[in-house]
């Protein structure tokens, strides 16, 4: 017995005295809860073959049970014996130890790991033994469930159900339904040696080189290029249970950092829990079979000159200052993919001393760098293929906050700004732009509604945007004299969210409260612009950091509102443009108003980004989005131009309904 003081040998005896158990097996250990019978206890003649080793110890595994809630696997800790060179794969080790489930002190929301801890008598076999990896998804109790995660996350949205962190699944410690709940079965095989077979990685690998992936065997969601989208089963969100994290190999070679929808060589490795997930450790990194295309099509909407029809753009840029080295990248994005929508709601746009804090408010500069960038990479576009027709500067405005006011990097101050082409609409004549601090309000005018001041935000002394970036509003007008109404969002980030693995459950979603607030007073707007007109145009758009399954948080707006993806068919599974953990999702949205759904609606999201080669060959993190809306119906009454006589009019170019 080799203990390291006189305290550890005291309660090593006490605990001898007390609590030994004999005659048992790992099985007996794992049990077919999260944690183990005997934790705490110590054990006897605990025996199993080495499946895999690391720095810090190694995994036993014995003869499996009947039961498939039960692991037949466990880690053992003991850095020491995990370098005896007597200690190989394929021994048969019979040992005595303590039973701990085991969690980082500081990370409460971690699950527990099952390992035997301080292990004595140790008797490694000469003789070798293989162990057949279980081939997960070749039997129906070893592939993953489909939708859910936990029994605990109950609720009208599932997983992303309000409220959040109701229950923890450590004091539950319920009993395993590896066959319904995801967390459940991949706790099932805690320990045990699994093979993947022919994973596909569904986002790229994160700074630790870890890869999440799903085997063959059924997942929802499945688009075109490979990846999981978040959508819905039977109404509730699914939450891709069948998909692991790979961590780092255990022989010490490195994974490869391939793009999303990439098909890798079959994995085999231990199921383990770190980091706030379930993962499997490898025992080699595996490697590339194939990549998909990272050729982006442009988008088949562009802009036309029929006046009452506009193509809208929006792309959060990621902190752009007049310095970022991506605003080449992103306008050329704007040109060559959107082909340069007639309005762009940006977000992200960082004042012109980028993320100094020295107080300086306006992004003046910022603005106009990537107006000159798009207009650059208009006249190369229209040089090599398009002479005829002409390029433009955008016009752009935006509206500075009180110098760190609205939450980012301090000194960044990011805003909402948009970009049009004067050409196509301008804003109502006459308008005066708002500062931080005034609202927004509807008012009624001889030539028809607009917005004073315009643009302004909105609402933007609500207790719902402190420390958060505000949305702007704006009253336009089409070259035909009609008006119609912009909001643009950006609403507070997920940050403090809890990790989908976790403890709490429903895991926690980092601010949800303060988004489902931003969405009413959005929603409260929405309505006294409605409240003066019914058959206002209205469009609604950004990043809305959340996740349009999560019903509760949308439903104000989508009372008054409807979602562009529906309003234009778009496949549930096409709809994303952001990847984090294993989803891609919806998490930038366009609603607009009834009078614009009636007159039909297109919307691409345009994977620039998501579809990189590359996490760092991306030019930002969300995709773009283009939509092509029509907010007047042509040959509608005329109240401001009653005969103009504009080319655009005579081109029916679309065949749209009207005369
Ligand atoms: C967890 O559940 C198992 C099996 O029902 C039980 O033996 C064990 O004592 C429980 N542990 C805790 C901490 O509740
Ligand atoms: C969940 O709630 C518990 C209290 O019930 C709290 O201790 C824990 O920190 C919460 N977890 C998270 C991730 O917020
Ligand atoms: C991957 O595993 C599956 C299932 O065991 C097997 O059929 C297939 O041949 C393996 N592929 C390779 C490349 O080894
Ligand atoms: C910045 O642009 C706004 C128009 O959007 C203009 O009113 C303001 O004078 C400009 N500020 C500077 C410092 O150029
Ligand atoms: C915004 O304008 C209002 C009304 O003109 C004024 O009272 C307020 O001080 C201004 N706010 C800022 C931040 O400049
Ligand atoms: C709104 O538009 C619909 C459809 O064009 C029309 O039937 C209705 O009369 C309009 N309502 C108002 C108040 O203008
Ligand atoms: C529509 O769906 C896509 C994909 O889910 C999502 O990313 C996007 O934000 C939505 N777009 C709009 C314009 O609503």
């Amino acid at each position: 017995m080799l203990l390291t003081s006189a305290g550890g040998l005291l309660s090593f005896l006490l605990n001898l005295c007390i609590y030994s158990a004999s005659g048992i097996d790992i099985t007996d250990i794992q049990g077919p809860a999260y944690q183990s019978p005997y934790d705490g206890q110590i054990v006897q003649k605990i025996s199993g073959v080495v499946t895999a080793k690391d720095r810090y110890g190694f995994w036993l595994q014995s003869s499996p049970s009947s039961d498939p809630r039960i692991s037949n696997g466990i880690r053992v800790y003991q850095p020491r014996l995990a370098h005896s060179p007597d200690l190989e794969i394929g021994r048969v080790v019979t040992l005595d130890a303590r039973v701990t489930e085991y969690r980082q002190d500081s990370q409460p929301n971690d699950l527990f790991v099952t390992q035997l801890v301080d292990p004595q008598n140790i008797n490694i076999e000469r003789t070798t033994h293989s162990v057949e990896p279980l081939v997960l998804g070749s039997l129906p109790e070893l592939t993953p469930p489909l939708r859910e995660y936990s029994a605990l996350d109950k609720g009208p949205d599932g997983w992303l159900s309000v409220p959040n962190n109701v229950s923890l699944l450590e004091s539950v410690n319920a009993t395993l339904q590896p066959d319904k709940y995801g967390l459940d079965f991949w706790e099932s095989l805690e320990g045990r040696l699994v093979t993947i077979p022919n994973p596909t990685t569904c986002n790229f690998p994160d700074r630790f080189g870890s890869i999440w992936v799903y085997g063959d065997w059924p997942v929802h969601g499945k688009n075109e290029r490979g990846g999981l989208t978040l959508t819905e089963i039977e109404g509730l969100p699914d939450a891709h249970p069948g998909t692991i994290f790979i961590g780092r190999a255990l022989d010490g070679t490195k994974n490869p950092k391939p793009p999303v929808g990439s098909v890798l060589t079959n994995i085999t490795g231990v199921v383990t829990y770190q980091f706030g997930y379930y993962h499997i450790l490898p025992l080699t990194a595996p490697e590339v079979i194939s990549e998909p295309n990272s050729e982006v099509q442009s988008s088949s909407i562009s802009p036309s000159d029929e006046p009452c029809e506009l193509t809208i753009g929006d792309y959060n840029v990621e902190n752009m200052s007049p310095r970022s080295h991506h605003i080449p990248k992103i306008a050329a994005h704007i040109v060559n993919y959107l082909n340069s929508p007639d309005i762009m709601f940006l977000q992200e746009i960082q004042s012109d001393s980028g993320s100094s804090d020295n107080g300086v408010v306006t992004a003046n500069r910022t603005l106009e760098t990537l107006v000159k960038a798009i207009t650059a990479a208009q006249k190369s576009r229209n040089g090599q293929v398009d002479v005829e027709s002409g390029t433009y500067a955008y016009e752009w405005v935006d509206i500075p906050p009180v110098n760190n006011q609205d939450g980012g990097k301090p000194g960044s101050n990011i805003r909402v700004a948009y970009l049009w082409n004067p050409a196509k609409v301008s804003l109502i004549p006459g308008s005066i732009r708002g500062n931080a601090t005034e609202a927004a309000s509807v008012v009624k005018t001889s030539g028809g509604l607009t917005l004073s001041p315009n643009p302004g935000r909105v609402n933007p002394m609500s207790s719902a945007w402190e420390e958060t970036r505000k949305p702007m509003a704006a009253a336009w007008q089409t070259t035909n004299g009609e008006r119609f109404f912009t909001i643009n969002v950006h609403m507070s980030s997920k940050r403090d969210s809890s990790s989908a693995h976790g403890n709490a459950r429903p895991p926690v979603n980092g601010h949800i409260e303060r988004r489902t607030h931003q969405a009413e007073v959005l929603a409260d707007f929405v309505e006294s612009i409605l409240a003066h007109d019914v058959n206002a145009s209205i469009i609604l758009s950004g990043d809305m950091n959340d996740f349009t399954q999560t019903h509760s948080l949308f439903s104000s707006i989508r009372s008054l509102l409807t979602d562009i993806n529906e309003s234009s068919d778009i496949p549930p599974v096409e709809r994303y443009t952001y990847v984090y953990d294993q989803h891609m999702q919806e998490i930038d949205q366009m609603f607009v108003s009834d009078a614009v759904v009636r007159r039909g609606t297109e919307v691409e999201h345009v994977h620039v980004n998501t579809w990189a080669k590359s996490i760092g060959d991306r030019a930002s993190d969300h995709d773009p989005t283009v939509a092509r809306v029509r907010v007047c119906d042509r040959g509608e009454a005329n109240r401001a131009l009653d005969d103009i006589r504009s080319p655009f009019v005579v081109q029916d170019s679309l065949g749209m309904q009207g005369y």
